[in-house]
């Protein structure tokens, strides 16, 4: 019970690592608001933490537009009251290299990765101010921390949500509010099999120290502890959860 009495978001929950934090953040204790923009499978993720005796609603959220943020953080508090947690897990993936970039594609990628976070986490400063405090967690990526032979656009938008963190950071520590970057390499996610283009991920591979792809509960844990009080005095900090990847 990790997350006794703590009332948390994750935006884009319906599926993939989301949909793991989702389920063990509840099992934590947690009361968990499910938002995405697939409605029916954030719905039916719902129905099953309430099967298994945990607390969960699901809102509609496209993370592009502040209004929608509004009302996701209205439906948050009015269902159980407050709010702790923030996951800005919602995102997408491009895989063209700079030529290839249109700039549709960029303000694309830039707007759910990058903006999506920024008005995530404005969003929800006033309630966690109200709470006492609280603690946003970012889905960076390991592409935030380097580049590669693709992805030139997201590389962009995960080294963008990595220093926003950072200034965020400081700006709300007078405020008890704990906002921190998370950094998963390659995970076993529908997003993956999406940014799939030839042997990419063999070569992945090939510079990942355990040579193997990681499980979507390899990073719920890390984002569990920074959502729990056991991280109370980490802050602006990066966990990089890669299989040792960037560590070359
Ligand atoms: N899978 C990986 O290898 C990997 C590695 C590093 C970082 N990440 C990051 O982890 C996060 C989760 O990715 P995943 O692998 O679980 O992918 P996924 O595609 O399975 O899940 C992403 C979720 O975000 C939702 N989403 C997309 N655009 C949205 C929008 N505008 N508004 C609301 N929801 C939206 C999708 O509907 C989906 O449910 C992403 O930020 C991703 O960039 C993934």
């Amino acid at each position: 019970m990790r997350l006794q009495g703590k009332v948390a978001l994750i935006s884009g929950a319906a599926r993939g690592m989301g949909a793991v934090e989702a389920r063990m953040f509840a099992a934590e204790g947690a009361a968990v608001v499910v938002a995405d923009l697939l409605d029916e499978l954030g719905q039916a993720l719902v129905a099953e933490i309430a099967e298994s005796g945990g607390r969960a609603a699901y809102v509609h959220l496209d993370v592009t537009d502040e209004a929608a943020w509004q009302s996701a953080v209205e439906s948050a508090t009015n269902d159980f009251g407050k709010l702790n947690v923030l996951v800005n897990n919602a995102g997408i993936v491009r895989t063209e290299q700079v030529l290839e970039t249109t700039e549709q594609i960029w303000e694309d990628v830039m707007s759910v990765n990058a903006k999506g976070v920024f008005l995530g986490t404005k969003a929800v400063i006033p309630a966690m101010r109200e709470a006492g405090g609280g603690s946003v967690i970012n889905i960076s990526s390991s592409a935030g921390l380097t580049g590669s032979t693709q992805n030139a656009a997201y590389h962009a938008s995960k080294g963008a949500v990595r220093i926003f963190t950072k200034a965020a950071a400081i700006q709300y520590a007078p405020h008890n509010i704990r906002v921190n970057s998370v950094h998963p390499g390659m995970i076993d996610t529908d997003m993956l099999a999406a940014s799939r283009v030839g042997d990419v991920l063999e070569q992945r591979l090939e510079v990942t120290p355990m040579r193997r792809i990681g499980r979507p509960e390899e990073i719920a844990y890390g984002v569990l502890y920074l959502a729990s009080d056991e991280s109370s005095f980490v802050t602006g900090s990066e966990l990089v959860i890669d299989g040792g990847r960037t560590a070359q």
